[in-house]
């Protein structure tokens, strides 16, 4: 198993949860309500990438009428997900799928949307993975991808609260949002060729908003 995929065995994702169900807990309705209000479409197929204990599907379920599918490639996030899922009622909308981001087990043009968040920066081929999310993604469809905690209030106090926590979690934060990671995205998306995005970097967070207007994967 890679060192990455280790962070998210049973002891990474019970900590996940933990701090999903605690101090992450307001962020996830936030960043749906923005996503929703942003693109304004509200049925269809969400994909969840990385989706961890599945709160941001959970929050989408509730205030849409998307079918969500939670993937992820760790089987004790899964695990937690089932049980977050069930609890909320919401087993019939979301579906749980093990896979990894960089070779997904779903169709062309599949997605109306495609979310996530804190999962890019843990992917090992960027440019794999988007040319995935790419081939999956629907014409029409909009991808949400990146991290962040939906506004500044939320952002500043979690971002002290998770500074205290973790002295370490304030470099990991400050490299993720750095200017040149925003730059090697920047320049992923163009190398891979898509044809249509946005990097949002901002209060809400730093997310990539594709817009997908044909079909097919690209080259
Ligand atoms: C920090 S957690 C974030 C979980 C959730 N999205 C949230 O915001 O609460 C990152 C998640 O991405 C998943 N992940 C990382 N790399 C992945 C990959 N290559 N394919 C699928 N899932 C991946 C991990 O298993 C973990 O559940």
């Amino acid at each position: 198993m890679s060192d990455t995929k280790k962070k998210f065995d049973k002891k990474g994702a019970r900590g996940m949860d933990e701090i999903a169900k605690t101090l992450f807990a307001p962020i996830y309705p936030v960043i749906a309500e923005n996503l929703i209000r942003r693109f304004g479409i509200t049925k269809g197929t969400c994909i969840d990438l990385g989706s961890g204990p599945a709160s941001l599907g959970i929050a989408v379920a509730q205030q849409s009428d998307f079918s969500v599918i939670a993937l992820d490639y760790s089987d004790d996030m899964h695990e937690v997900a089932a049980r977050n899922i069930s609890e909320e009622g919401l087993s019939e909308r979301i579906r749980l799928l093990c896979g990894d981001v960089h070779a997904m087990p779903l169709d062309d043009d599949s997605a109306d949307l495609i979310i996530s968040r804190g999962s890019m920066f843990f992917w090992d081929d960027i440019h794999t993975a988007f040319r995935e999310v790419y081939r999956i993604l629907k014409p029409g469809g909009k991808t949400y991808i990146g991290g962040g905690f939906g506004n500044k209030e939320l952002r500043d106090e979690i971002s002290a609260a998770m500074i205290k926590k973790d002295p370490d979690w304030k470099k990991f934060n400050q490299k993720n949002i750095s200017p040149e990671n925003v730059e090697r995205f920047h320049a992923m998306l163009d190398e891979i060729g898509v044809p249509e995005y946005e990097i949002i970097l901002g209060d809400e967070g730093f997310w990539i908003v594709i817009s997908k207007t044909e079909a097919g994967a690209l080259l």
